[in-house]
C-alpha cells in the first residue's frame, strides 16, 4: 500500500507539467482504476490538491502544507541531502534515532525528521522545546572523511551560516548568537546541535541537529521561554510551507558544507562574521568565571574571538555568552 502509494506519488511528480490518465497509472502500478481513485482521495484527505480532467486525468496542483516525506521529497534540489529520509510524527529526539541510524550504518546526507520531539534536546543538556507541526525539527548524519575531529565543531558554523542565508532570503533580519544560536531581534528562532562519534584521529560521523521555531503562535511556546523565543511566523505574520523551508535549507546547507569540504573554513568564517550579532560590543562571558568583554569575531578554527577589558585577546572553545 505504501509502495503503491510512493510510486503514485512519483508518476505525479514526473508528470507534474501535463496530466496522467487513470489507464496509464492504473498500467504502470498494476493495479485496478477504482484502487487508483481510493489513492486520488486518500492523497487530497492528506493535503495533497490534485486536478482530475476528463479525457486527460490527473495531476498535482498543490502539496500538503504539513511534513510529509513524500511532499518533502517532491522538488528537493539536493544532490544527496534528504535522499534517505525518516519521518516520524512523534519521538523523543531526533538525535537519538540519527545517532541508532549512524551506527547501522546510514549513509551521509540521511535526515530523520520529526513532527514533534518528546525530549528534544539542547545544547548543555538543556530541553529543547518542539510543539508538534510547528517546527522543523530535524537530524542529519554526515560522514565528512577529510575533517579533523578538532574541527568537527565548525560544521555547527557553517550550518549556522546557511540558515542565516536562508532567512536572509525569506527577508527575516536574523543575526548568530556564537556558536550557533540563530536570533530576531532579543529572540532566540532557531539551535543547532552537533554531536560526534570519533576514533583518536577520525571522525567515524557527526549527528547535525538542527530546531527552527516556524509556525508558532507565542502562546505555543513552553512558559519557561516565552519570553526569550520567537518563530517565523511571530515576525513575518504568516503561515510558512514547512515542507519548502526544509528544502531551502537543505539545498543551502548542502551548498555550504561542499565549499567547506573543498575550501575549508575560511569563507565561513567571513559569513559568519557578517551575520554576527553584537559583533564589536561589549557584552558578558561566562568562561571560567564571568568577565565583561568585547567581541571581535572568530578565529580560523572557529573559536569564539573576545578582548577583556585589559586589551588582552582571548580565544574562547567553550563559553556561554550572557549579554
Ligand atoms: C540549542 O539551541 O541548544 C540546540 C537545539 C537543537 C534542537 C534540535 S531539534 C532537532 C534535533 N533533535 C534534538 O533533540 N535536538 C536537535
Amino acid at each position: 500500500m505504501e509502495g503503491t502509494r510512493h510510486k503514485l506519488i512519483d508518476l505525479l511528480f514526473q508528470n507534474q507539467d501535463s496530466y496522467i490518465s487513470g489507464q496509464e497509472l492504473s498500467d504502470q502500478l498494476n493495479i485496478s482504476r477504482s484502487a487508483i481513485w481510493k489513492h486520488m482521495n486518500e492523497l487530497k484527505k492528506a493535503g495533497y490538491e490534485i486536478e482530475a480532467v476528463t479525457n486527460r486525468g490527473y495531476r498535482i496542483v498543490n502539496l500538503p502544507t504539513v511534513l510529509s516525506e513524500d511532499a518533502i521529497r517532491w522538488g528537493l534540489e539536493t544532490d544527496w541531502l534528504g535522499h534517505h529520509l525518516h519521518y516520524y510524527p512523534s519521538v523523543t529526539s531526533t538525535q537519538n534515532i540519527a545517532h541508532d541510524l549512524a551506527r547501522d550504518k546510514a549513509s551521509h546526507g540521511t535526515v530523520v525528521m520529526a513532527g514533534e520531539q518528546t525530549k528534544g534536546k539542547g545544547r548543555m543538556k538543556r530541553y529543547w522545546d518542539s510543539k508538534q507541526n510547528a517546527g522543523l525539527w530535524f537530524s542529519t548524519v554526515l560522514r565528512p572523511k577529510s575533517l579533523e575531529p578538532k574541527n568537527a565543531t565548525q560544521i555547527t558554523l557553517v550550518a549556522a551560516v546557511a540558515l542565516a542565508k536562508v532567512m536572509s532570503n525569506y527577508s527575516i533580519p536574523v543575526r548568530i548568537k556564537w556558536p550557533n544560536d540563530l536570533f530576531i531581534g532579543e529572540r532566540k528562532l532557531s539551535g543547532i546541535l552537533t554531536e560526534m562519534q570519533a576514533e583518536q584521529d577520525q571522525i567515524d560521523y557527526i549527528i547535525l541537529g538542527i530546531g527552527i521555531n516556524v509556525n508558532h503562535d507565542k502562546n505555543d511556546f513552553d512558559q519557561s521561554i516565552v519570553n526569550q523565543a520567537t518563530s517565523l511566523k511571530i515576525y513575518a505574520e504568516e503561515q510558512i510551507n514547512l515542507n519548502d523551508l526544509f528544502k531551502s535549507v537543505a539545498k543551502e546547507f548542502e551548498l555550504q558544507y561542499e565549499r567547506f569540504i573543498e575550501q575549508g573554513f575560511k569563507p565561513i568564517k567571513s559569513e559568519w562574521e557578517s551575520y554576527a550579532y553584537k559583533m564589536g560590543e561589549w557584552l558578558k562571558v561566562r568562561a571560567q568565571g564571568e568577565w565583561n568583554a568585547k567581541l571581535v569575531g572568530i578565529h580560523e578554527d572557529g573559536a569564539l574571538k573576545v578582548i577583556d577589558e585589559n586589551g588582552q585577546e582571548h580565544l574562547l572553545y567553550s563559553a556561554e555568552i550572557l549579554w
